[in-house]
């Protein structure tokens, strides 16, 4: 293969390019320390004497090309001066890069920028969500639960896993004050129990909020559900649609940046919610729809059909909720008689990364992981209780809950919390509800 090119004296050299050495762009693209650039980049040039060789990936479209690539032939003379071949400015673990260019580490951004002394690397300082130093903590010490690393998780920041995995907002000293119903005291309570045995198929399974912070509206709907197919004795067996109530429910409501139960179960009370299939859940579910709240396609006064064409658009309503005392055996009896209850409770910065057994907030030596400690308020179904009997020696009694980060989370989406002490609050706000429904059908 041939080239040519002009030097600055005038005269013409041919030089005679060795096929074994591979083809010629490479002699010259080799040179450049990032190597060749995707699609066609006329910037992307390596030097040839004192004028440039196109380096991307345009150039290798013709096989028989005599240039070292074919849109160089036509206008390389014009190119000057010619680009240097750039030494690198920073270096972080074994990579170069030049001012300027930025790359993430854990939940971090890092740029290589001018100093008093030429350039370094400096990142951010986020607090990321998954940290290695509480997995080693949780898992070094028998805590009876375990941590670790979720890759969906992993390169979020402690601020995006509580804005977008979670999205209760703490309850208003308005339901706080909520009078607690009487719960008839129920002596022979099992020792363990689980919504889904006693009514198999009936209850919801574990859903996945994606980035959003819609917990608000994940929780309630599928208490909802849960609560009127157990009641309708399977007739009405349905899936409420978290969505209906995630963009419709909007007044004094955040969408995917939170919600507050009380007007949640207003919503579902006075105007209700059609059924998943109708209305199916999409927020949170790509990186771009992460903090988009999409508008509500079913305005609550009017009959209009399913976003998902295909099914009736009938609205399912709810009587208003009420609150179980934080008494254990009370909230046992409400799960045992009615069905999974709605619970609040704070979310700290180890739960995230819990993959199993008896939770209970735990820092360990890295107590002081983030200063101060950090929480938010999550909410989620609590389905039944038991006791671990893992550790021969220790009896660790739990509340068995459903979470909304997915199936690939936790105990198959699910997680047990220490039962009795109040963990993180999580016996403080508990509802139960009724569905508005015609019990003669
Ligand atoms: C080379 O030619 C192409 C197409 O003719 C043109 O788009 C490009 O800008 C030219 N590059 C330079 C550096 O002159
Ligand atoms: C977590 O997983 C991601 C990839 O899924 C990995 O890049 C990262 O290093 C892991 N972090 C820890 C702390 O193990």
């Amino acid at each position: 293969m041939t080239k040519m090119y002009s030097w600055p004296s005038g005269f013409i050299f041919v030089v005679v390019l060795v096929a074994f050495t591979g083809p010629s762009w490479a002699q010259y693209c080799s040179r450049r320390i990032t190597g060749c650039c995707p699609g066609r980049d006329d910037s992307c040039t390596a030097p040839i004497g004192d004028t440039a060789c196109y380096c991307d990936d345009f150039c290798l479209r013709s096989k028989d090309a005599a240039d070292c690539c074919p849109d160089f032939f036509n206008n390389c003379t014009a190119l000057s001066p010619p680009n240097p071949i750039k030494t690198p400015d920073c270096f972080y673990v074994g990579s170069s890069f030049f001012a300027g260019d930025s790359f993430k580490v854990d939940c971090n951004i890092c740029t290589c920028l001018p100093t008093a002394v030429g350039y370094a690397i400096q990142c951010d300082t986020n607090t990321c969500l998954i940290r290695e130093a509480i997995i080693t903590s949780v898992n070094s010490e028998p805590n009876g639960w375990q941590a670790g690393n979720y890759s969906f998780l992993w390169g979020m920041t402690l601020d995006e896993g509580e804005q977008r995995r979670l999205g209760t907002k703490k309850p208003a000293p308005t339901v706080s004050a909520m009078k607690e119903i009487n719960i008839d005291e129920m002596d022979d309570l099992p020792d363990s129990f689980d919504s889904r045995q006693k009514w198999p198929g009936w209850i919801e399974g574990v859903s996945d909020q994606g980035n959003c912070g819609s917990s608000w509206a994940v929780s309630t709907t599928a208490v909802a559900s849960d609560r009127m197919t157990i009641q309708s004795t399977g007739k009405m067996w349905l899936a409420l649609s978290p969505q209906n109530l995630l963009s419709c429910n909007t007044r004094r409501q955040q969408g995917c940046d939170g919600g507050h139960l009380d007007r949640a179960w207003y919503f579902m009370r006075r105007y209700g919610v059609v059924t998943d299939v109708c209305y199916p859940y999409k927020s949170g579910m790509s990186d771009t729809a992460m903090m988009n709240k999409y508008p509500c396609m079913l305005p609550r006064d009017l009959t209009t059909p399913c976003p998902a064409h295909y099914v009736t658009s009938e609205k399912y309503k709810v009587t208003p909720p009420y609150r179980i005392s934080e008494k254990e055996e009370d909230i046992k009896a409400e799960i045992f008689k009615n069905g999974p209850v709605q619970a609040t409770f704070l979310v700290k910065e180890d739960f995230y990364m819990y993959t199993g057994g008896v939770y209970k907030y735990t820092l360990g030596p890295v107590s002081a992981a983030t200063e101060p400690p950090r929480s938010a308020y999550h909410s989620v179904r609590i389905l039944g209780w038991g006791v671990d009997r893992t550790d021969p020696n220790i009896q660790r009694p739990y509340w068995l809950c459903a979470n909304s980060w997915g199936e690939q989370w936790g105990e198959n989406g699910l997680f047990r919390i220490q039962r009795g002490s109040n963990e993180c609050k999580i016996e403080s706000y508990v509802l139960g509800v009724w569905g508005n429904i015609d019990m003669d059908m």
